[in-house]
């Protein structure tokens, strides 16, 4: 295996003059020129073993208890070592050490890049009274500029010798371990010609991403302001790396939120003594009534719809489990309801076949902005011993969404969704069909476009309640399906939470033209229409009305997800096909007429997602 880790931050100092004028030859030169500059750069080290699966095959592996992971590669005199790594972007590529053993003769290194691109060489003298002590040629002086993606690193020796590892640095601060081993291939230069007219004026988009580790949570959030947008389009295209992988499974690691379970304590004893046991605002408390009896206390904190979440409208399941029983145990379970009232659910009796019992408390009884609390009542005849396996609450299952089919013909499929629990509590839209029915209590729509390349419909289309609205092209030909990745939420937003939202109430839809109205509950509006043609999706959105001030409130605001490089739904844009920028950078405000939201680096989390462009088209 090719190992490559990340071996350290390493500040260096380069200088941009050097860059322009003198291409750098000199490290040390440079180093002198860049302490006038004072420009500091973020470097990143890393390892490379010399063996790997591919060079085993081809030069001798040997064992060595003192070379990184035990083992090294003897490289014959007059042959060559090569080693692939790959780059997210043009960097500077330091070589920061190459460890070897020499014990036979004094022998040349010479390092070349790419074929053509000369690292300068090492003498190395042999130590023939030290199998077993690895010597480091420490930095080349000489660096180089390396393209984005595939780069070869060849090591030619003189005479025989014994290669352990290389140590790179990098002044890229964003590349990875997936990168550097080319498990992820990033690409540079990507075009999206911009569709505005020059006589438009510019939007500002503004940062308000934040970071996370978990997959499957929307951290990209960047509004787009205009103070009058006529009309403006959102183009979805497949992104623009070469993969024919079509990764669509979500990833929950480092998503605690996301699973079932709200709380849980493993493995405690039933104490007379009242004693606490706490995480994340979660107590544990016990307070004994009499001898025979005990109050097992819960309290907790629980996220809501402030937090753009359902865990205090969702019913919920305590399951309780002894370890074991000696005599009945009886249990009462009491709640406070988030009316203030104290609710006492039914009796269950707990006895060496029944350990485990569950209660069921229904939908709505939680709060957000205040402790919830459950008391279970305990009664048996001999309280000590009692030894609990866990006591949990988890968020009951969902009911399966229910899918209503609105409107079919050759053209355009439209279906309703209605779903149990919908984060923005009753609120849902009703959909008129033009010259048919209105429908309502949906939490999203679907639309549907035939497939020239099969018999079926693939869909392109999704509007949530809340405003998201995300698209796709066709599924290309091939595959049954590819996966939706970042949303833009149409209409106003209010900023006031934590999960961004508009309130849609109508959605007036005309199949034959394929347009939509939709309208917001403050009394805005805005006409869709959709185009979609063998490569891309594409909505045209005019017949603007908005409400409330445009300086403050924004017309669209994109939603997505990016963790690191190669674990994102978008990672770059592209602002008026010139500038482009990390999308979690902190960038600030950057006015533009076309933003592209984009991935350079094939990602492993939806991988063909689109990239989605958002033009302005009349001001
Ligand atoms: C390592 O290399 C240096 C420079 O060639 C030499 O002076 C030193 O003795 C070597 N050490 C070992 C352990 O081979
Ligand atoms: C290596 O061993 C030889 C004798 O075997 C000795 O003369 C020499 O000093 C040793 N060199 C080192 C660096 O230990
Ligand atoms: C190699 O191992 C020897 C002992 O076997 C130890 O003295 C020496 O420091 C080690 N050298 C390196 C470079 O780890
Ligand atoms: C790497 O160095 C070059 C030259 O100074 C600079 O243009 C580039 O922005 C640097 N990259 C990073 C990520 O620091
Ligand atoms: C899932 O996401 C985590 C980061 O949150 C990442 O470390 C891991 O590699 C991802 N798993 C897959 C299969 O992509
Ligand atoms: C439960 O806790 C006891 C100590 O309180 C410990 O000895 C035992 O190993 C734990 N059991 C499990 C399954 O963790
Ligand atoms: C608290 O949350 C962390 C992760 O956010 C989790 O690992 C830990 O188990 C939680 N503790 C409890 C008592 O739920
Ligand atoms: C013990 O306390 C429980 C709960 O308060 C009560 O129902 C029960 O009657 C009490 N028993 C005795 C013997 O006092
Ligand atoms: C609180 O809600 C519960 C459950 O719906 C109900 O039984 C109770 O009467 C309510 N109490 C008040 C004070 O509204
Ligand atoms: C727009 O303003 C109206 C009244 O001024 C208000 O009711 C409404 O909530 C506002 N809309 C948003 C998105 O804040």
């Amino acid at each position: 295996m090719h190992v490559a880790r990340p071996h350290r931050y390493h500040t260096i100092v380069l200088c941009i003059l050097c860059v322009n004028y003198c291409n750098i030859m000199c490290f040390q030169k440079f180093i002198i020129v860049a302490a006038l500059c004072k420009i500091v750069i973020e470097g990143k080290e890393f390892l490379i073993e010399a063996e790997d699966e591919r060079t085993d095959g081809n030069h001798e592996l040997l064992p060595y208890r003192n070379a990184s992971d035990h083992k090294a590669v003897l490289v014959k005199g007059g042959t060559s070592l090569s080693i692939n790594f790959c780059l997210r972007q043009r960097s500077f590529v330091t070589i920061r050490n190459i460890r070897y053993l020499n014990l036979k003769k004094s022998t040349l290194l010479n390092i070349v890049v790419n074929e053509n691109l000369n690292y300068g060489s090492y003498f190395s003298v042999p130590n023939y009274n030290q199998s077993n002590v690895f010597n480091d040629t420490r930095s080349f002086s000489i660096v180089h500029q390396l393209e984005a993606g595939w780069n070869i690193l060849k090591v030619y020796a003189t005479n025989s010798i014994v290669l352990d590892m290389f140590l790179l640095e990098v002044n890229d601060s964003k590349l990875n371990n997936m990168i550097f081993s080319c498990k992820v291939i990033c690409i540079q230069q990507l075009h999206f010609p911009p569709r505005a007219k020059s006589v438009v004026t510019p939007a500002n988009m503004a940062q308000n991403s934040f970071f996370t580790k978990c997959a499957e949570v929307d951290n990209v959030d960047i509004p787009i302001y205009h103070p009058h947008v006529n009309a403006f389009s959102i183009t979805a295209r497949l992104p623009q790396y070469k993969t024919f992988a079509n990764r669509r499974q979500a990833n929950l690691t480092f998503c605690p939120h996301l699973t079932q379970t709200l709380w849980r304590f493993d493995n405690f004893s039933v104490t007379h003594f009242s004693k606490e046991m706490y995480g994340n605002f979660t107590f544990l408390t016990f307070q004994e009534n009499n001898l025979s009896s005990i109050d097992v206390n819960v309290i907790f904190r629980q996220k809501g719809e402030h937090t753009g979440s359902i865990n205090t409208d969702m019913g919920s399941q305590l399951f309780l489990k002894f370890i074991s029983v000696r005599n009945d145990v009886f249990i009462t379970l009491r709640y406070k309801h988030r009316n203030g009232s104290m609710i006492t659910s039914e009796r269950k009796r707990f006895s060496e076949s029944h350990l485990e019992q569950m209660w069921k408390i229904p939908d709505y009884t939680w709060i957000e902005t205040d402790y919830n609390y459950i008391s279970l009542v305990l009664y048996t005849k001999e309280l000590s011993h009692l030894k609990i396996d866990y006591l949990r609450l988890d968020r009951r299952p969902f009911i399966p969404d229910r899918t209503i089919t609105l409107y079919k013909s050759d053209n355009i499929i439209i279906e309703g969704v209605q779903v149990d629990m919908w984060w923005r509590g009753h609120e849902r839209m009703t959909i008129n069909i033009h010259s048919g029915n209105s429908y309502e209590g949906f939490a999203f729509l679907r639309l549907y476009r035939p497939v020239p390349w099969t018999r079926g419909y693939s869909q392109v289309f999704i509007l949530y309640q809340d405003g998201n609205a995300r698209f796709l092209p066709v599924s290309p030909e091939g595959l049954d399906w590819i996966p939706f990745g970042t949303s833009v939420i149409l209409g106003q937003c209010k900023h006031d939470s934590i999960r961004p939202y508009v309130s849609i109430t109508q959605v007036d839809i005309y199949p034959d033209d394929m347009k939509l109205v939709i309208f917001f509950k403050d009394g805005g509006y805005l006409r869709m229409t959709l185009k979609v043609t063998e490569d891309f999706t594409q909505a045209y959105f005019d017949n603007i009305v908005f409400m409330n001030d445009t300086s403050i409130y924004p017309f669209v605001t994109v939603r997505s997800m990016y963790v690191e490089e190669g674990n994102t739904d978008v990672d770059s844009i592209k602002v008026d096909d010139v500038k482009t920028l990390n999308v979690i950078d902190n960038w600030g405000t950057v006015p533009g007429k076309s933003f592209a939201f984009h991935r350079r680096c094939l990602s492993r989390h939806l991988t063909l997602s689109p990239d989605i462009q958002i033009d302005i088209l009349k001001t």
